[in-house]
């Protein structure tokens, strides 16, 4: 499949410091990765580079395996061939020790959450903290409690189980989670799905906030179009195992790849072409005066 890579800028995007590029620029390299199971090819010899300090929006059909990339990435599904590099390193060639530095510098918040049921929302946030660096009970509670104010939860909501939690307050638990130490470099599977529209701006916004704050890198698989439109710096969409398409959201409304015409043109896409000026209404404009909080 033809590989469509683009570079210009787009009108949404236009005002944005352009991703760092040369390699040290690049936060994460894949080259010809494959990934089976059994007879299925998952992966089937992808590329792919996320820059640092950008937010990677990673689409792709529902099964075509965004969620299998990420956690292929993250060491926790074995690949077949291919190298991934994280950072400059390639992440088989490391020592423990090495890989253990690496893995420090990058943190993710998996598709459902995955928040430990058993657990409050602050002993979650606390897990990492206390697996990798040695720190006081009351330290440990300060650093949970900024996390968790970070996200825009209440400090109530710190000391509430996971099922007393409504689906939003979950993902912000997962995020603070994730962020707990101060990643460089985030993985979001679906961040947004299940939200409700305003719910789902409000978080796109904080994370867009985090990014510009924080420096983050942000690679977030999602299908939801308002985030792509939203804060992402670039798409990349994963077909046949690869990825056929790649750069600032203007360049996909001009790719001729079948799946990505579909998506990025189709009918639920089309308030967003630009000109659509009475079909177009960007959610995050319509969310802007709504205050809440959780
Ligand atoms: N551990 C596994 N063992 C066997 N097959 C798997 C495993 N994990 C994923 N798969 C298969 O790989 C394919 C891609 O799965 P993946 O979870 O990446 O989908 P996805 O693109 O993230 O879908 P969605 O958008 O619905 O979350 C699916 O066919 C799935 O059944
Ligand atoms: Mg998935």
């Amino acid at each position: 499949m033809e590989h469509h890579e683009f570079h210009f800028p787009t009108w949404r995007h236009a005002a944005r410091p352009k991703p760092p590029g040369g390699e040290n620029g690049v936060a994460i390299r894949v080259r010809d990765l494959k990934v089976s199971f059994g007879t299925q090819h998952v992966m089937n010899g992808l590329d792919l580079d996320v820059y640092k300090g950008e937010v990677l929006g990673f689409v792709g059909a529902s099964g075509m395996g965004e969620s299998v990339l990420t956690r292929t990435i993250l060491g926790l599904i074995p690949k077949h061939s291919g190298t991934i590099e994280v950072f400059g390193s390639d992440i088989d060639r490391l020592s423990p020790e090495a890989r253990a530095r690496i893995e420090r510098r990058f943190d993710v918040m998996f598709q459902q959450g995955a928040l430990f049921s058993s657990l409050t929302v602050k002993q979650n946030v606390q897990l990492p903290l206390r697996e990798h660096l040695k720190i006081s009970d009351r330290l440990a509670d300060e650093l949970a409690l900024l996390k968790i104010a970070l996200v825009g939860l209440s400090p109530d909501a710190a000391e509430k189980y996971p099922s007393e939690l409504s689906g939003g307050m979950i993902k912000r638990a997962a995020l603070a989670r994730a962020l707990a130490l101060d990643p460089e470099l985030v993985f979001l599977d679906e961040p947004t799905s299940g939200l409700d529209p305003i719910g789902a701006a409000e978080f796109d916004e904080l994370i867009g906030t985090l990014q510009k704050t924080l420096g983050l890198t942000v690679f977030m698989v999602t299908h939801d179009l308002d985030s792509l439109y939203s804060i992402c710096d670039r798409v990349a969409v994963l077909a046949d195992g690869k990825v056929v398409a790649i750069g600032p959201i203007a360049a996909m409304l001009q790719c001729e790849h079948p799946w990505v015409k579909s998506y990025f043109q189709g009918e639920r896409a089309r308030r967003f072409i630009p000109g659509n000026a009475k079909e177009r209404a960007p959610r995050a404009e319509i969310a802007t005066p709504v205050t809440r909080t959780i």
